[in-house]
């Protein structure tokens, strides 16, 4: 049982307050089982749940999940499709208990690039949830940090032009404003499943300062239980933003 960590974790204090996770290893987990891609995304949403439930019962105010990037439209059409499927599957789903956990969903991303159903899904789970407040989940979907960089300087720019900003006022908190996080603060840990060590387009601003877990543990095979490993490892380190020790 996942419990005993939990009761570590309470014992230990602070909790990260914002938890990022590239969610890694759904091909993997479906290729060692001799199973369509697919359906290793959809053993993803088991763990997904897992996720969700193990955040608020550790007091985590904002997970983070990279459940789509820009770069994964590049996929086989029948992987984007069952990927979108499965997105519209999850909210149609989960929307109710989400809303009675107390979860408030939001997207980012760039979702005009969206099916329309899958965009009146994402419409519909925002505003069926907007008054959770125990726990905001950030789904990333069609999500790549550059782009949301490259976007964040094209607002800033729009805003010189148009004269409602002024060009001395552009710093880096001008530019965090502009940046789909812009509400809820940096990661405080960043979780990356199936062991790869890269940070893959995302968050590339907002992980400056982030403490970094990997586990080799695929992501369909993730439980609450790699969550709380992942927070106590958390709570072991030093954080110290460029500075030295008081
Ligand atoms: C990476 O595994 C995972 C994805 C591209 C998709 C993540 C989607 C889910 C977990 C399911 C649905 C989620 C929600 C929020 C509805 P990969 O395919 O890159 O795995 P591989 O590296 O082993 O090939």
């Amino acid at each position: 049982m996942a419990e005993d960590l939990l009761a570590d974790i309470r014992l230990n204090g602070a909790v990260p307050r914002h938890v990022a996770v590239i969610m890694d290893g759904n091909g993997r987990w479906a290729r060692e089982r001799h199973l369509p891609r697919p359906l290793g995304h959809r053993a993803g949403m088991k763990a997904v749940r897992e996720v969700v439930e193990g955040a608020i019962a550790t007091g985590v105010e904002v997970l983070t999940l990279f459940a789509f990037s820009d770069e994964n439209w590049q996929r086989p059409p029948t992987e984007i499709s069952a990927l979108m499927d499965l997105l519209e599957e999850y909210i149609a789903g989960e929307v109710d208990e989400l809303r009675g956990q107390g979860v408030r969903v939001n997207v980012l991303g760039e979702r005009a690039r969206l099916g329309p159903s899958a965009r009146a899904a994402v419409e519909r789970v925002e505003r069926d949830t907007a008054r959770g407040d125990r726990l905001t989940l950030n789904l990333c979907i069609s999500y790549s940090s550059r782009a949301e960089l490259a976007r964040a300087a094209r607002l800033l720019a729009e805003e010189v032009l148009k004269g409602t900003k002024r060009l001395e006022d552009i710093d880096e908190d001008a530019l965090r404003a502009k940046l789909y996080t812009a509400p809820w603060g940096d990661p405080d840990l960043l979780i990356r499943t199936s062991g790869e060590r890269r940070l893959s387009n995302f968050l590339l601003w907002q992980l400056a300062y982030t403490e970094l877990y990997i586990t080799p543990v695929l992501w369909p095979d993730v439980t609450r239980r790699e969550l709380f490993e992942a927070i106590l490892d958390y709570q072991r380190r030093d954080r110290r933003f460029g500075k030295v020790t008081a």
